[in-house]
């Protein structure tokens, strides 16, 4: 962290907790030289890139103010209420239904669960590919068989290290994207018929792997803070069979909420003690606009139960489709269902991206990558306080780019998208994020995308729509 970020940093925190309020004043440039021995070009810079991100507000003779839209930002959602039974899943036409609809090039992406590619170094990864590919070992055709590229995983290995988490190379089997990961992963710990415990809202993702494999969801409520809410964790694991838990502490989907470290730690502890396995699913983990990186669960494991699934997808290479699991105990299983599923994991992919990371520039991509999510999510939060209607609440996810809205009552998040679709405007309703049909007055809204007037228009239109259903 350079000094600037560190002032950055501080100050959003304070902003964003309201000890610095709307309107007021921050020391001024020189105090801040003074009472913090800096340089002046070091303030400035944090200053303005405070600025950018629409936090604060230059004012001729009066110095820096913070940005007054806060004041104007919609209250933060309630979350979901916990269910009486687990349940059958059953998800898959909704959820195709609005993929669909994101995959038109002519729609405004708001429905979509990808960032921009436009953010990613992708010319810089094609002349990787493009080296790799021309020289590739032949032997690595083999030696890259599951687990995967030796080199890879030690990169991702050291990726742990820096989160605070130690994961042996050994243990981390690559994987055609997350998505794989999670699969094989739920496959090793569960049989058909079992309950395993989901976020409520979660990722249709998670749904539609229940379903595949025949499991039943138990959704425990997520709070858009902090995320799953261990009180009703636990009271439900006395009451139900729970044969897994599939989990996103960091940055969830769809509401954003990441999960304070001494809650994770006690996840970790609840779960061991009754040897229930958790599938921890961390692909947003890298987008945080904090100070450091949020720690996984699997950091606290010392039972082998935490099974952690991660990916390059949002972060660094959409399409090339490599993720990884650090199964725990369960390393074996898990690879050897990976040669069983697909073999391997395309074997030049796996090797572009190793030496993208060994080259030493990831750190740099992603810090202009999570000051470029932050700067659109303040610009899509200050659209929404302006144009949807009174009633309607929005999250304020500290990493990511999904943002959720819980709508007035009388809003049909369906029709919404219905309508909305008319406009060529996507969007992900409610429903999609739960095996009962919950959520049928909110939205997810994608804001990983460069902020343009074709973006702004489709927020106050979605804001009318909305406004005339409420
Ligand atoms: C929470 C979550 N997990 C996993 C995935 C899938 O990741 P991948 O594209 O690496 O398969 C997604 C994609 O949207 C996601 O949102």
């Amino acid at each position: 962290m350079t000094l600037y970020q560190d002032l950055v940093g501080e100050f959003s925190g304070l902003i964003e907790q309201g000890v610095l309020k709307p309107g007021e004043k921050l020391p001024s440039v020189r105090a801040l030289c003074i009472s913090r021995r800096l340089s002046q070009s070091t303030v400035l810079q944090a200053y303005h890139h405070l600025e950018d991100r629409g936090l604060i507000e230059a004012r001729p003779r009066s110095g820096y103010l913070v940005g007054a839209w806060w004041k104007q930002l919609p209250r933060e959602p309630a979350g979901a209420r916990a269910p009486r039974a687990a349940t059958a899943v059953d998800v898959a036409d909704l959820v195709f239904d609005v993929l669909e609809a994101t995959r038109q090039r002519r729609m405004v992406p708001l429905g979509s669960a990808f960032p921009s590619p436009l953010l990613f170094p992708l010319p810089r990864l094609a002349q990787l590919l493009g080296q790799v590919a021309r020289r590739l070992d032949p032997w690595a055709t083999v030696t890259d068989l599951p687990p995967g590229s030796w080199e890879l995983r030690r990169q991702i290995a050291r990726r742990y290290l820096l989160a605070g988490a130690q994961v042996k190379v050994e243990e981390i089997v690559i994987t055609s994207g997350a998505m794989e990961a999670l699969n094989l992963c739920l496959q090793a710990v569960t049989e058909p018929g079992d309950i395993v415990a989901v976020d409520s809202p979660t990722f249709y993702g998670a749904l539609q792997a229940l379903q595949r494999r025949g499991l039943k969801a138990l959704e425990i409520p997520s709070d858009p803070r902090d995320g799953v809410k261990l009180d009703q964790l636990e009271r439900m694991l006395e009451r139900h069979p729970v044969r897994a838990c599939w989990f996103m502490n960091s940055f969830q989907n769809p509401l954003g909420g990441c999960m304070p470290e001494a809650q994770r730690q006690r996840l970790v502890t609840l779960l061991a003690a009754r040897g229930i396995p958790l599938i921890e699913d961390d692909v947003y983990s890298e987008l945080y606009f904090g100070r450091e990186p949020p720690r996984p669960a699997k950091a606290y494991d010392r039972a082998g139960l935490v099974l952690h699934c991660g990916s390059f997808a949002k972060c660094l290479a959409p399409g090339y489709r490599v993720g990884w699991a650090a199964p725990g105990r369960y390393a074996d299983a898990v690879a050897r269902l990976k040669f069983t599923a697909s073999i391997s994991t395309n074997v030049p992919a796996q090797e572009a991206i190793a030496r993208y990371l060994g080259e030493g520039g990831f750190e740099h991509h992603l810090r202009r990558l999570r000051q470029a999510l932050q700067a659109q999510q303040n610009r899509m939060l200050q659209a929404i306080g302006q144009h949807f209607p009174a009633g309607t609440r929005v999250s304020r996810p500290r990493g990511g780019y999904f943002l959720w809205l819980e709508l007035p009552a009388t809003v049909d998040a369906l029709e919404l998208h219905r309508q909305a679709a008319e406009r060529d405007i996507s969007i992900a309703p409610g429903p999609m994020f739960s095996s009962r049909g919950q959520f049928g007055h909110c939205i997810r809204l994608n804001s990983g995308h460069p902020w343009s007037g074709e973006i702004e228009a489709a927020i106050r239109s979605l804001g009318r729509l909305a406004a005339a259903m409420a």
